[in-house]
């Protein structure tokens, strides 16, 4: 259940369903649902009570879920947001996660924070809300592998796109020194194709995915239209 520790994984364009719009009580079959349709980004939301209020799920999960999408061929995208992430960091590497990706505004060590995710053997990943500047991030883009930019605010599935998100992106994109940027809330067939063509490679879809009545369809919908723009 180790991680992966270069970006191989995640060249190119990836479609990740977050879980969290999934249905809990067949989760297994959800996920396998995706992956069958070639989903090898599964995306996994971690929220805490504290830095948004919801709760949600944490390493027990992942561990649960961890070898499943291992066997598939695919990568577990830990999305955590949790006030001070660098206290559970550990948990989610012996987890199986394979990307940790923590909020800039939640912790004062963002820098020592990616450093301890390497440490780990994962990869590592830096997010930023909408009202936090891209200049946020100028000074980590060597450290992070992946930038992950909130296109509605963190907390909750099914939120409406926020549509100044491609402008920011193409702001996002110099000062990214590398690192892969992931775009996470509000994304579909219709919002993907904007936020490819600024620069964006992994999209994160939760309610479009498996709020469809086909996800595999609905999957390969968002896949086409992030490759197409
Ligand atoms: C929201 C989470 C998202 C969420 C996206 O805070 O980080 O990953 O699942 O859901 P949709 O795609 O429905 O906006
Ligand atoms: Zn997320």
């Amino acid at each position: 259940m180790t991680g992966i520790s270069n970006r191989s994984k995640f060249d190119g364009i990836h479609v990740a369903p977050s879980i969290l719009s999934a249905d809990f009580a067949r989760l297994g079959s959800a996920i396998e649902e995706v992956m069958d349709a070639g989903a090898r980004v599964i995306h996994f939301d971690v929220m805490d009570g504290d830095f948004v209020p919801p709760i949600t799920i944490g390493p027990l999960v992942a561990s649960s879920i961890a070898d499943l999408v291992h066997d598939r061929g695919g990568v577990l995208d830990v999305h955590m947001m949790v006030n001070r992430p660098e206290r559970q960091i550990a948990e989610f590497a012996s987890a199986g996660a394979d990307l940790i990706t923590f909020h800039y505004e939640a912790t004062a060590h963002a820098h020592r924070t990616l450093g301890a995710i390497h440490e780990l053997d994962c990869l590592a990943g830096i997010a930023i809300n909408p009202g936090t500047p891209v200049e946020a991030v100028s000074e980590l883009g060597g450290m992070a592998d992946l930038i992950l930019m909130m296109t509605v605010n963190p907390g909750w599935g099914g939120q409406a796109f926020i549509e100044s998100s491609p402008d920011k992106v193409t702001r996002l994109l110099p000062l990214s020194d590398g690192a892969l940027i992931e775009v996470d809330g509000g994304i579909s067939a219709a919002t993907a194709g904007p936020m490819a063509k600024a620069g964006a490679s992994l999209f994160v879809a939760g309610s479009a995915v498996f709020g469809a009545d086909d996800p595999a369809q609905a999957y390969s919908d968002i896949l086409d239209a992030a490759k197409e723009s």
